[in-house]
């Protein structure tokens, strides 16, 4: 299985119309998982780790690589990139570079627009060469319980797209537009009316986070209209527990339970992959 850069995936992806599945992994079983589904498939993936995982695994940025490395030696088909998700700081960013990251996400959303770009900027300033993809717009924690709806001004504003980009030098943007992480409350409804504005005036590719339970259609819809990267961890991590629950309530050994669970998940995977990529990108 080879190596790809972020840039090429995502460029190959923009030349089919289609999009990556990326994944969160944090240890042998999920980052077997994701790397088994997506040479199944022959298609390209992007297996993600966050800092939160790092911090609740003990597994570092440098371990995460070298796993990928050594699983992706069993496979001939298929292809993958590894990248930071949701980096919460300068120095988890330095840290995922250091460990052997070629592309990082800095996660500012949450902070003002100004202070975004500032922290961006910093990262993108490191001086290696990496693919930067930066956030703007707040995901769904505003979601209302009423209506399934984010505050207006949680969403990405079409307005601020070019300049955001211009400023930050990032290399992909993650928007808000009616996702969010986790389970949603309620069918989640996506204002496709505000990516079209977006992907108008955008000049780099579009991440949607928090792909979970966002029908399916709705996910082809997001990327007939331009996006290219789609992200998804409560899903994989549901298919995996649920069968490692299964397997262990019936009182097997550990090893059972993983493999249930590895075997669930990857099925997952490969659902998700051809779901984004529809079987345009070969390799
Ligand atoms: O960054 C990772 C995600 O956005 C995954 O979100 O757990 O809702 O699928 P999800
Ligand atoms: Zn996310």
């Amino acid at each position: 299985m080879k190596k790809m850069s972020m840039a090429e995936m995502l460029s190959a992806a923009e030349k089919n119309n289609c999009a990556i599945a990326a994944i969160n992994a944090s240890n042998l079983e999920t980052i077997s998982a994701v790397l088994a589904a997506a040479s199944h498939c022959s298609a390209p993936v992007i297996l993600q780790f966050s800092p939160l995982q790092h911090a609740a695994e003990d597994i570092s940025y440098r371990e995460v690589t070298q796993l990928a490395e050594l699983i992706s030696l069993r496979y001939e088909h298929g292809a993958y990139v590894v990248h930071q998700d949701h980096g919460e700081s300068f120095e988890d960013c330095l840290n995922a570079l250091e460990g052997g990251f070629t592309s990082i996400m800095y996660d500012g959303a949450a902070l003002s627009y100004e202070e975004n770009i500032a922290n961006s900027a910093r990262v993108r300033a490191v001086g290696k060469d990496f693919f930067l993809e930066s956030e703007l717009g707040v995901l769904g924690a505003e979601c209302s319980e009423q209506t399934g709806e984010l505050d207006d001004t949680a969403y990405t504003r079409p307005e601020l797209v070019k300049e955001f980009v211009e400023r930050t030098g990032c290399d992909s943007l993650a928007v808000s537009i009616g996702n969010a992480h986790g389970i949603y409350k309620r069918e989640p409804k996506l204002r496709l009316d505000i990516l079209d504005e977006i992907h108008a005036v955008c000049p780099v590719p579009l991440v949607l986070h928090g792909a979970s339970g966002i029908p399916y259609d709705h996910i082809r819809l997001a990327i007939s209209k331009g996006i290219r990267k789609i992200n998804f961890f409560t899903q994989l991590d549901t298919a995996f527990m649920s069968a490692f629950r299964t397997e262990a309530d019936k009182g097997a050994y550990m090893m059972f339970a993983q493999g249930a669970g590895f075997k669930a998940m990857t099925e997952k995977c490969e659902e998700l992959i051809q779901l984004c990529t529809g079987g345009k990108i070969k390799c």
